[in-house]
C-alpha cells in the first residue's frame, strides 16, 4: 500500500482551500507542506501561520518538510501548529536524535529528510528514532524538477537497510514523480509518494491524484 502526498508548493495559493478539497476528492491522504527558509535552500515558501490555516481547512495528515537551517528551533512549533508529520534534514541538524525525540514527545511523527548526494550511512544512528525517512529524489528548493535516476537504487538500498534491521520506519520519496515513473518507485519500496507539479500542474488535481494512484497500483 502506498499513499499520495500532494505538495501544495505547486498549488494556487489564492485558492488553497479549493485545491485541498480537490486532492481529497482524488483520494490523497497526506498533504505535503514544504517549508523553505532561503538559507538551506535557495527559495522561501510558507511557515507557521499558513500551516495553522491549512490545519483548520482539512483532516488530511499534514506532513511538514522543513528545508531550513537549524530545524531544531522550529520542529516542535510545527507540531503545535498542526503538523502530524515533521521532517528535518540530516544535513541541517547536528543534534538530530534530540530533535526527532522532541517531535515525538510533542505528538508528531518524526522524519529525517536526506538529499540526493548524502549517503544513506548518515541515517544509520538516527533510524531507530525516526518514524519515516524522506528520500529526496531532486535537490530541494523548487517544484517541477526531474527525478534523479540514481534515486531508485538508493531507495532500494534504504528499503533493505530498514527491513534488515527489522524496523517499521516508513519511506517517503519527494521530487520529480509523475504517472510515468511512480510504479517503479512503489515497487522499490516507497510508501508515501510526494507529487507537486504532477498533481497541480495540469489544473485538474482530482484527476491527477486518481491517475497517480492508478499508475502506482502494481497488479501482481
Ligand atoms: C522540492 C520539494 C518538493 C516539491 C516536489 O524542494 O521538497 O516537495 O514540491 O515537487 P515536484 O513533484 O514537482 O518535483
Ligand atoms: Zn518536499
Amino acid at each position: 500500500m502506498f499513499e499520495i502526498a500532494p505538495s501544495i508548493l505547486s498549488a494556487d495559493f489564492t485558492k488553497l482551500g479549493e485545491e485541498i478539497s480537490a486532492i481529497e476528492a482524488g483520494g490523497a491522504s497526506v498533504l505535503h507542506f514544504d517549508v523553505m527558509d532561503g538559507q538551506f535552500v535557495p527559495n522561501i515558501t510558507v511557515g507557521l501561520p499558513v500551516l495553522k490555516s491549512v490545519r483548520k481547512a482539512t483532516n488530511l495528515t499534514i506532513d511538514a518538510h522543513l528545508m531550513i537551517e537549524e530545524p531544531s528551533r522550529y520542529a516542535v512549533k510545527f507540531v503545535e501548529a498542526g503538523a502530524d508529520m515533521v521532517s528535518v534534514h540530516v544535513e541541517a541538524d547536528v543534534h538530530l536524535q534530540r530533535t526527532l525525540t522532541a517531535i515525538r514527545e510533542a505528538g508528531g511523527k518524526a522524519g529525517v529528510a536526506i538529499n540526493p548526494a548524502t549517503p544513506l550511512g548518515a541515517l544509520e544512528e538516527a533510524l531507530p528514532y525516526a518514524d519515516f525517512i524522506l528520500l529526496m529524489s531532486v535537490n530541494p528548493g523548487f517544484g517541477g524538477q526531474k527525478f534523479i535516476p540514481t534515486s531508485l537504487d538508493k531507495l532500494r538500498r534504504l528499503r533493505r537497510m530498514i527491513d534488515e534491521r527489522g524496523l517499521s520506519t516508513r519511506i517517503e520519496i519527494d521530487g520529480g514523480i509523475d504517472a510515468g515513473n511512480i510504479s517503479g518507485i512503489v515497487e522499490a519500496g516507497a510508501e508515501v509518494i510526494v507529487a507537486g507539479s504532477a498533481v497541480f500542474g495540469g489544473g485538474k488535481p482530482t484527476e491527477a491524484v486518481k491517475e497517480l494512484i492508478d499508475a502506482g497500483t502494481v497488479w501482481v
